[in-house]
C-alpha cells in the first residue's frame, strides 16, 4: 500500500494514499468538526465547516473532502481556521429556526454543539427563517425551518433506503429540502422509516409526539392502559439514561413502565413467538401445497410500504401475517379481556416500538377487528425515555421488574427479532422441528446473521434443501428483488427488514451521537439481543408455554379460521 507522511498541527503522521485530512487527523486524536459529512453516505464537501488551512496553499480547504499528499502541512486550529468557521456557523444560524430551548433536539443537536465549541454567541447576519411551513401530515414530522441543508436526509433516503421521497429544490437563498410539489410526507413514497431523523444533525425532522396521547389515557379512569415493547427497545433504551449500547436494561424498563402507571405491562417478545407460529405454518403449507413462493416476512411495515409502492408484483408474496405489534393488540382486545374480565372496548393498547413506521402501521384501516383498533398509540423508545424523565423517575435507580402474565413471557426467538436475521432464524428453529417431528438441538442459524446487506443460506430440514435469503433494508431489498425478477436468484423464504441491521436501528431509536460509531451501536445492540436469547430457558417460539395455552383455550389451530380473523392481514398495491 502507497504511504503519504504529512504534519498535522505539528505532528507527524504517515497514512496510506487517498485519506483524507479529516480521517488522517483522526488517527492523532484531532478531532475536526464537521456537518454535512457522512462517511459512506453523504459526502458533498458543501457545509465548509471542517475547513483547514494547507500549507502553501490559497484559501481554505474541506478536510472532509481534501486527500492527503507527501509532505503536506496542515492546520485545524490557525486563527483564519476559527475564523471561518465562525463565521459559517453564524451564517449557517442566521438561516436557523432558533427556538433550540422548545427544540426536541434541545442538547443533542450537532450544530447547538459546534456553536457552543466554537464561540457563537451572537449572530450578526440577517437571514431567512420563513422557508416553509411545518409539515406534520404523517409519522415524521419535517420543520423546513431547521433544515440546515446538509443533505444527509436526501442521501440516506435515496441512496441507503432506495426511497427518494425528499431532495433539495430552488436556488440560493429559497433552496429548501423538500418533497414533490411540496406536499406533506404523508402523500409520497416516504416509507415511515425515520432513518432521517436519525441522520439529521438538528431538529429539522423528527416523529410525531404521541406522547400526550398516551399521558392521558393514562389519566383516564374509565381505561384499562395495556403496554407492549418490542424487543429492539430493551437493548437501547438505557442509552438514554447513561448506560453503554446494547445493555439490557429491560428490568428497569418494566419498573418504569408500572411507575406510569400501565395496568399491565407486557411484552412484543410474547406476540413475536406468536407470529413464527402463524408464519411457519404458512411457510410450510405454501412449500407442501404449491403456494406462491417465495414466502416474505410482513413484520417491518417500513419495508411493507416499500413493496406496496414499488413491487406490485411481490405483493402476494408477502406473507398475510400481521406484524408481532399489531398481533399483540388483536390478541390484548379479544382473548386477553376473556382472562382479565374487562370490557374488550375499554381496552387501551399502547405500544412502545424503536420504529417511527409503526405509528403508520397501527393507523392502517385494516389493523382493526370488529370495529376495534389493535393498537390505540404508539410511542418510540426516544418518547418513552422523555415521558420516564417527565415523571421524574431515576431510571438508573429502578429495582428490575417482570413482565405480568399472561401476555408478557417470551421465548429467546421472539427476542431476536429485533435485528437482521433473527425472524429468520426465529422462524427455521420452529419450522424445522416442525418438520422432522422432532426437538432439534442445533437451533443457531449463523448463516443469517450480521449486518451484511443481504445473506443468503440453504438449510437441510427433514431431507428437503430450503433456501433462504436475508435482506438487511429496503435497499438491499430492491436489489434482491431485481435478482429474482430477473430469474438470477430464487428462494423459499425472504426476510426484508426496513432499516440496515433490523428494529435494533429503527428510527425511534436513541439518536448515536458520534456518527462514526453507528456499527458499533448496532453491533453492540445486537450482541444484547442475542445474549437474552440464550439466557432464556426457551428459545423456540412453539414452546413457548402461554402461546401454547393460547392456542389449546382461544385460537385453535395456527391458520385457522379464529387465527385468521384476528391475526393476517391484506397489502395494497400504491
Ligand atoms: Fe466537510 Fe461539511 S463536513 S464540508
Amino acid at each position: 500500500m502507497d504511504m503519504v507522511n504529512l504534519k498535522i498541527d505539528g505532528f507527524d503522521i504517515t497514512v496510506p494514499k487517498n485519506t483524507t485530512i479529516l480521517e488522517a487527523a483522526k488517527k492523532l486524536n484531532i478531532d475536526i468538526p464537521t456537518l454535512c459529512f457522512m462517511k459512506g453516505i453523504n459526502e458533498p464537501g458543501s457545509c465548509r465547516v471542517c475547513v483547514v488551512e494547507v500549507e502553501g496553499w490559497r484559501g481554505l480547504h474541506p478536510a472532509c473532502a481534501t486527500k492527503v499528499f507527501e509532505g503536506i502541512v496542515v492546520k485545524t486550529a490557525s486563527s483564519a481556521v476559527r475564523e471561518a468557521r465562525k463565521n459559517i456557523l453564524e451564517l449557517i444560524m442566521a438561516n436557523h429556526n432558533r427556538e433550540c430551548l422548545s427544540c426536541p433536539r434541545n442538547l443533542k443537536c450537532e450544530l447547538q454543539t459546534l456553536c457552543n465549541d466554537n464561540g457563537i454567541d451572537t449572530i450578526p447576519y440577517e437571514g431567512k427563517v420563513d422557508k416553509g411551513c411545518l409539515d406534520t401530515s404523517g409519522p415524521i414530522v419535517r420543520d423546513p425551518n431547521k433544515c440546515v441543508l446538509c443533505g444527509r436526509c436526501v442521501s440516506v433516503c435515496s441512496k441507503i433506503q432506495d426511497v427518494s421521497a425528499i431532495d433539495f429544490a430552488f436556488r440560493g437563498a429559497n433552496m429548501t429540502v423538500t418533497t414533490a410539489y411540496e406536499e406533506g410526507l404523508a402523500s409520497q413514497e416516504c416509507i415511515n422509516c425515520g432513518q432521517c431523523i436519525k441522520i439529521c444533525p438538528v431538529g429539522a425532522l423528527q416523529e410525531r409526539d404521541d406522547t400526550e396521547k398516551v399521558w392521558k389515557a393514562l389519566e383516564n379512569p374509565d381505561l384499562h392502559v395495556v403496554v407492549q415493547t418490542a424487543p429492539a427497545v430493551r437493548v437501547a433504551l438505557g442509552e438514554e439514561f447513561g448506560f453503554a449500547p446494547g445493555t439490557n436494561v429491560e428490568g428497569k424498563m418494566v419498573a418504569a413502565l408500572r411507575r406510569l402507571g400501565f395496568d399491565k405491562v407486557f411484552d412484543t417478545n410474547f406476540s413475536a413467538d406468536l407470529t413464527i407460529i402463524e408464519e411457519g405454518n404458512e411457510l410450510i403449507n405454501r412449500i407442501q401445497n404449491g403456494g406462491k413462493l417465495p414466502l416474505i416476512t410482513s413484520c417491518s411495515p417500513g419495508w411493507i410500504k416499500y413493496c406496496e409502492h414499488n413491487y406490485h408484483d411481490f405483493i402476494e408474496n408477502l406473507s398475510s401475517c400481521k406484524s408481532p405489534q399489531q398481533m399483540f393488540g388483536a390478541i390484548a382486545k379479544s382473548y386477553y379481556p376473556t382472562k382479565a374480565d374487562v370490557d374488550p372496548r375499554k381496552v387501551f393498547v399502547v405500544s412502545v416500538m424503536p420504529c417511527t413506521a409503526k405509528k403508520y402501521e397501527a393507523d392502517r384501516e385494516e389493523m382493526s377487528v370488529d370495529g376495534l383498533k389493535d393498537i390505540d398509540a404508539v410511542i418510540t423508545t426516544r418518547e418513552l425515555a422523555k415521558m420516564i424523565r417527565q415523571a421524574g423517575i431515576k431510571f438508573e435507580e429502578l429495582e428490575d421488574s417482570k413482565q405480568d402474565s399472561i401476555l408478557g413471557t417470551y421465548s429467546g426467538a421472539g427476542t431476536i427479532f429485533g435485528n437482521t436475521g433473527g425472524v429468520m432464524e426465529a422462524a427455521l428453529r420452529t419450522v424445522a422441528d416442525k418438520l422432522t417431528g422432532k426437538s432439534l438441538d442445533c437451533i443457531e442459524y449463523t448463516a443469517v446473521r450480521g449486518l451484511d446487506g443481504i445473506k443468503e443460506a440453504t438449510v437441510n430440514v427433514a431431507g428437503m434443501e430450503i433456501k433462504v435469503a436475508v435482506a438487511n433494508g429496503t435497499g438491499n431489498a430492491s436489489k434482491l428483488l431485481d435478482k429474482i425478477r430477473a430469474g438470477e436468484a430464487n428462494y423459499h423464504f425472504i426476510e426484508v427488514m426496513g432499516c440496515e441491521g433490523g428494529c435494533i436501528n429503527g428510527g425511534g431509536q436513541p439518536i448515536i451521537k458520534d456518527k462514526s460509531t453507528t456499527d458499533d451501536v448496532k453491533a453492540a445492540r445486537i450482541k444484547g439481543l442475542y445474549n437474552i436469547d440464550v439466557s432464556c430457558e426457551k428459545r423456540k417460539s412453539h414452546e413457548n408455554p402461554k402461546i401454547q395455552k393460547l392456542y389449546a383455550e382461544y385460537l385453535g389451530e395456527a391458520g385457522g379460521h379464529k387465527a385468521h380473523k384476528l391475526l393476517h392481514t391484506h397489502y395494497t398495491a400504491r
